[in-house]
């Protein structure tokens, strides 16, 4: 029996994230080898609003794509379809919402659709697939903070910028003799400032699963001025806490909470305990942009044609999985019931600490 070629949908939504035009590409080219059209909908669930706001995606439309940053279809952590606000918290999208796009994907006479997104737009794609909307998720976070997969494309870019910033700022600081610290991003996770720390040869990396305390850093810096090394890295990630501090949030939009603000305060109090000269560089959304490492590459070109492979089969409601060098699937909610976060006496910490790096606890 010829199989009936379908129509997909895909959609890239929330943060943005190097590799995301990767599974574009791997998507449109695995679709049309089966004779398959793809429909890309812009800026991520908006774009299944009535009458619906697409671009039809061709092998020759996503060419040259997948060294770009960003995604070619847009995307949004806001809107309609904001089914996550804050850590752990859920909202229900609004019933007449999900009819709406039910109905611009009948009209369309689309079968599946494949969201690529983080833990946000995953809860979403849940939600719209217990509705009865057929739904593949791809995993998408520089974070790496999602369960139920290994690892993310977009996590490995991210680290490569914090370890290429690190690189940058060893030379000025040792120039100087200064403490610089750098404040990344990960949300609620440490993963970039543990990679990203480990790579770039930071001295001092500040977590959020390991509460600080301000005087174990600077007796670290102390410690390093007395061996001889005059200049000290410190990592902070963006959700790092003292031991009984609270969370450092910039701005508070739409129930979710902004990151942001602890880089400078470690520097000050580096600053007043060691009398050293510190500075800070928060490097913020230049983690985010750019082109995908080789490896985000490879794995969004992985993740994209795996999905088209589980609309095939009628794996509806899975996600994409990296597992022992297998891309697998599982289901959409076993990566969104909680974020994956860094464990304090794996082997990763236990090898930074062996290493000399201090956590501050
Ligand atoms: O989740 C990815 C991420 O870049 C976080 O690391 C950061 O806290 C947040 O998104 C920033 O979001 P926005 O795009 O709203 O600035």
């Amino acid at each position: 029996m010829t199989e009936i070629p379908k129509r997909i949908g895909v959609l890239t939504s929330g943060g943005d994230c190097p590799g995301l035009n990767a599974v574009l590409r791997g998507v449109v080219r695995a679709a049309t080898n089966r004779n398959w059209k793809v429909f890309g909908f812009v800026d991520g669930f908006e774009g299944l609003l009535p009458p619906g706001d697409f671009i039809p995606l061709t092998t020759a439309r996503t060419a040259g794509i997948m060294h770009l940053g960003g995604t070619i279809l847009g995307t949004t952590n806001r809107g309609h379809f904001v089914a996550k606000v804050g850590e752990g918290s859920k909202a229900e999208i609004p019933k007449e919402i999900i009819e709406q796009a039910r109905e611009t994907l009948r009209r369309l006479q689309i079968d599946a659709v494949i969201a690529i997104g983080g833990d946000g737009s995953l809860t979403t794609a849940q939600q719209l697939w217990e509705s009865g909307i057929p739904m593949i998720g791809v995993p998408k976070t520089i974070d790496n903070d999602l369960e139920a997969t290994a690892t993310t494309f977009g996590f490995d870019s991210a680290v490569a910028c914090v370890a290429d910033a690190l690189d940058r700022l060893h030379t000025t600081a040792s120039s100087h003799k200064r403490a610089m610290v750098i404040e990344v991003m990960g949300r609620h996770a440490g993963w970039i400032a543990l990679y990203g720390g480990l790579a770039g040869g930071a001295d001092i990396i500040l977590i959020p699963e390991i509460p600080f305390d301000h005087e174990r850093v600077a007796n670290a810096v102390k410690k390093r001025d007395a061996d001889g090394c005059l200049s000290t890295l410190i990592v902070v990630a963006e959700g790092a806490r003292e031991i009984e501090g609270h969370l450092r949030a910039r701005t508070v939009s739409s129930g979710e909470v902004k990151l942001g603000g602890i880089g400078e305060i470690v520097a000050h109090e580096i600053a007043q305990r060691t009398g050293k000269e510190t500075r800070t560089c928060v490097l913020g959304h230049l983690q985010r942009g750019g082109a995908p490492t080789t490896l985000d590459r490879i794995l969004g070109t992985r993740f994209g044609v795996k999905a088209v492979e589980l609309i095939a089969e009628g794996k509806f409601g899975e996600m994409v999985s990296y597992q022992n060098y297998h891309v697998l699937s599982v289901p959409i909610a076993d990566a969104v019931h909680r974020i994956k976060l860094v464990q304090p006496d794996s082997q990763m910490v236990r090898t930074c600490r062996d290493v000399g790096i201090s956590f501050g606890d």
